[in-house]
């Protein structure tokens, strides 16, 4: 994957453990400077190697970090040189989610060997939403419930997301939203 996502990885594990526990982990991965540079592929056994050090630092379990590291995505994008484009994306969490393809088009621009997942907003009840992702990785669905937290909070909603089902070449997700 490109190194804008190892990039807001490092954010993430150097807000939790700090430039120490960081920089420990940099040696283990045995990688430096040049495993980060927004704009350079990497392969994603890189990047996967990478999230499974970061779960053993913090002790937790993959799956768990994959959801934390979605959630702190969201964030991470917020305050990159994408950020702008995320308030052109939506006002509301529907609208949000039905240009996610768009916004993903738009990364391609800038990063043209990106291979972006596809996310179709099924039904859009206000309080309930259904979500088809679909994408050509296989088991990053744990890393989609945590982007779509980090999108409830965007919005200051508060609600839990869940998988629900399969779809071919992908995972069908629900956003329950709770409260008013
Ligand atoms: C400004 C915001 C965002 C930027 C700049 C961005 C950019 C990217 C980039 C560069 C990749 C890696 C593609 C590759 O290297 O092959 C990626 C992957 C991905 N993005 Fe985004 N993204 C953004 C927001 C979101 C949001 C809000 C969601 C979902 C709610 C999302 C879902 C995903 C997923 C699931 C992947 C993994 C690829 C896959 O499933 O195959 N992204 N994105």
């Amino acid at each position: 994957m490109y190194g804008m996502i190892h990039r807001g990885l490092r954010d993430m594990m150097i807000e939790r453990v700090g430039p120490e526990g960081w920089a420990e982990l940099e040696q283990h991965l045995q990688v430096g400077p040049a495993e980060f540079i927004s704009l350079n592929l990497y392969d994603d056994e890189l990047t996967i190697r990478m999230i499974a050090s970061a779960a053993a630092k913090l002790e937790i379990g993959t799956a768990t970090m994959m959801r934390d590291f979605g959630r702190s995505w969201v964030q991470f994008a917020e305050r990159g040189s994408f950020g702008s484009m995320l308030s052109f994306t939506g006002r509301t969490l529907g609208e949000f989610i039905g240009n996610l393809d768009r916004l993903h088009q738009a990364v391609i621009v800038a990063m043209p060997q990106a291979r972006v997942p596809s996310f179709v907003l099924v039904e859009d009840h206000g309080q309930r939403m259904v979500v088809d992702y679909r994408s050509d990785r296989a088991g990053l669905e744990p890393f989609v419930v945590g982007l779509f937290e980090g999108l409830l909070d965007r919005f200051g909603l508060r609600g839990s997301v869940l998988e629900i089902g399969e779809v071919p070449g992908g995972a069908r997700f629900e956003i329950t939203i709770e409260g008013p």
